[in-house]
């Protein structure tokens, strides 16, 4: 059984429909990255399944339990099952590292000063920032900031990481060093692990299995050598960097507006 399941999911906000009908499995245990051009809807899916965005029609099954028709209550002990790393790393400019990193931990019970410290400087170590509690947002580099992120993430030991973009906007060290990460955390927590990407080099270096959606829905899935292979003029293009055959100028002068 897969540890997530989209069935049928249709999403729409006001005349603007995202999904038609969604259907997607992660495996427990895999490395699944998703991709898709800008505005495809990736990150609405990431909200769909930790239920910061609502369906509306269609199911969604975390583990085998129907997300969408869970109370507030039942989310949250759904969440903390789940780590994820938002678009753009989102740490909070007023705490510290330390505390920005013991967010998660304070929602989801009550450790001690002590057990914090603990876990906290744990998964500083862990992302290759030891020592660092004491500093701020404002003083770190973007690929700091990622990785503070994800120290947040996995400060509460979560079963499934879900990464939003976690590349975007590094240099080319960072993001080795984050697509190493990604892969460590798989390997040594066993994290079930849910990408999502343009960059398909990192694609490449971290998936088992690759979905891209288009227009609604999955237009491919299959292993990196397979999408590779892929004859799908829309899926080539994506993984080669054309722009659709179709386009015309006003298009992609409308699109990049
Ligand atoms: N809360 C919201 N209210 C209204 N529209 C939304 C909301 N969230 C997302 N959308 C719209 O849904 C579509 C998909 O958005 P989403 O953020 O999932 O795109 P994306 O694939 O993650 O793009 P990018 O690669 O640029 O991050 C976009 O058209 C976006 O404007
Ligand atoms: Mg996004």
């Amino acid at each position: 059984m897969a540890l997530i399941e989209f069935r049928g999911v249709q999403k729409a906000f006001g005349p603007k429909v995202v999904y038609r009908d969604l259907n997607l499995d992660v495996v427990r245990g895999e490395s699944l990255t998703i991709i898709g051009g800008s505005g495809q809807g990736k990150s609405v899916m990431l909200k769909l399944l930790i239920g910061l965005l609502k369906s509306d029609a269609g199911s969604i099954k975390y583990d085998g339990e129907e997300v969408t028709t869970k109370s507030d209550q039942e989310l949250a002990q759904t969440r903390r099952r789940i780590g994820m790393l938002f678009q753009g790393a989102a740490l909070f400019d007023s705490l510290s590292v330390r505390e920005n990193v013991a967010y998660g931990l304070r929602e989801h019970g009550r450790p001690t000063e002590a057990e914090l410290d603990q876990i906290v400087s744990e998964s500083l170590s862990y992302v290759g920032l030891p020592g660092i509690e004491h500093m701020w947002p404002a003083d770190l580099s973007g690929g700091m900031k990622k990785r503070v992120g994800l120290a947040r993430a996995i400060a509460v030991k979560p079963e499934v990481l879900l990464y939003d973009e976690p590349t975007t906007g590094l240099d080319p060290i960072n993001t080795t060093r984050i697509n190493r990460l990604i892969l460590h955390l798989k390997k040594t927590l066993n994290i079930t692990t849910v990408v999502v990407t343009h960059d398909m080099t990192s694609a490449f270096t971290i998936s088992d299995r690759i979905t891209m959606i288009h227009q609604g829905s999955v237009i491919f899935t299959g292993t990196p050598d397979e999408i590779r292979a892929a004859e799908e003029p829309r899926v080539r293009d994506f993984i080669e960097g054309n722009a659709p055959h179709e386009e015309d100028t006003q298009t992609l002068l409308r699109s990049a507006g």
